[in-house]
């Protein structure tokens, strides 16, 4: 891992891969990845992967400047808890960061908000930087509660733990209208809320010691990342389709370098 590049980032780009991939895939993705990302400046890439996968993307990625992580993780240590995966089983593949409270676990596996905050406190405990998914249904956008439904997703924490523990953490707003059915939010309405979380997170004080970086997830393509991604408070994008082709999740990222002034 290239620290250098890691501490200075300025935008993120982290590639959410799903349920998707094979060892024969993934293999020719990620040396795309290496051959055409390694060399960002200002752009931190991430790939969270399927559990199977950790081996191959640690043993692909290791020494390059694009970090790896995961989709989940258990709220527990260790002990019988059959199909989990532990906080240090992640970082014995040299995770260094895992997506926590995405919609499509939240809905299908009904994760409340306490159980994602607790696995969020269990990731920073093993020094993993959770990636913390928030955002609102089309349902609660159209009746305007969209910032209360993403301010209790995210005082949930705070009311648990305090404001501090969002030092250097990821949040990505990823409006559920806008996952994968190819209408992204528009700079309009994702600076907004951008602008909601940032002033809900950050510190009045000198308390902050490293800056919460907030992403937009959602249907980001090459296309609209360029404007996305200039967006104020918006510190880059989390990419589920367009991250399993090299050739869309390349000009995500140049978008990302692009962006910053
Ligand atoms: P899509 O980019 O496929 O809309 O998925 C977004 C997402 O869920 C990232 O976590």
């Amino acid at each position: 891992m290239n620290e250098a590049i890691k501490k200075t980032a300025k935008k993120f780009v982290i590639a959410n891969w799903k349920m998707h991939g094979s060892l024969e895939q993934n293999h020719a993705l990620l040396e795309s990845y290496v051959s055409t990302l390694d060399n960002l400046k200002d752009t931190q890439v991430v790939v969270c992967v399927p559990y199977p996968y950790l081996a191959q993307v640690q043993s692909l990625l290791q020494g390059s400047g694009i970090a790896w992580g995961a989709q989940n993780l258990a709220k527990n240590e260790n002990g019988p808890f059959t199909g989990e995966v532990s906080a240090q089983m992640l970082r014995d593949f040299g995770c260094e960061y895992v997506i926590l409270g995405h919609s499509e676990r939240a809905t299908a596996y009904c994760e409340s908000d306490g159980n994602i905050a607790e696995k969020f406190m269990v990731a920073m405990q093993h020094g993993i930087t959770p990636i913390l998914c928030v955002g609102e249904t089309l349902i609660e956008r159209e009746a305007g509660v969209m910032e209360l439904k993403v301010g209790k997703q995210l005082d949930t924490i705070i009311d648990l733990y305090g404001a501090d523990v969002f030092d250097g953490v990821v949040v990505s707003y990823e409006p559920i209208w806008a996952i994968g059915t190819g209408l992204a939010a528009t700079p309009e309405q994702a600076g907004a809320m951008h602008k909601f979380i940032f002033d809900k997170l950050s510190q009045p004080n000198e308390a902050q010691k490293k800056p919460v970086k907030i992403l937009y997830g959602g249907s980001v393509n090459p296309q609209n990342a360029v404007q996305l991604f200039e967006v104020e408070n918006i510190d880059g994008g989390l990419i589920g389709k367009c991250s399993l082709n090299p050739q869309e999740f390349e000009g995500i990222c140049q978008a990302a370098e692009s962006s910053v002034g």
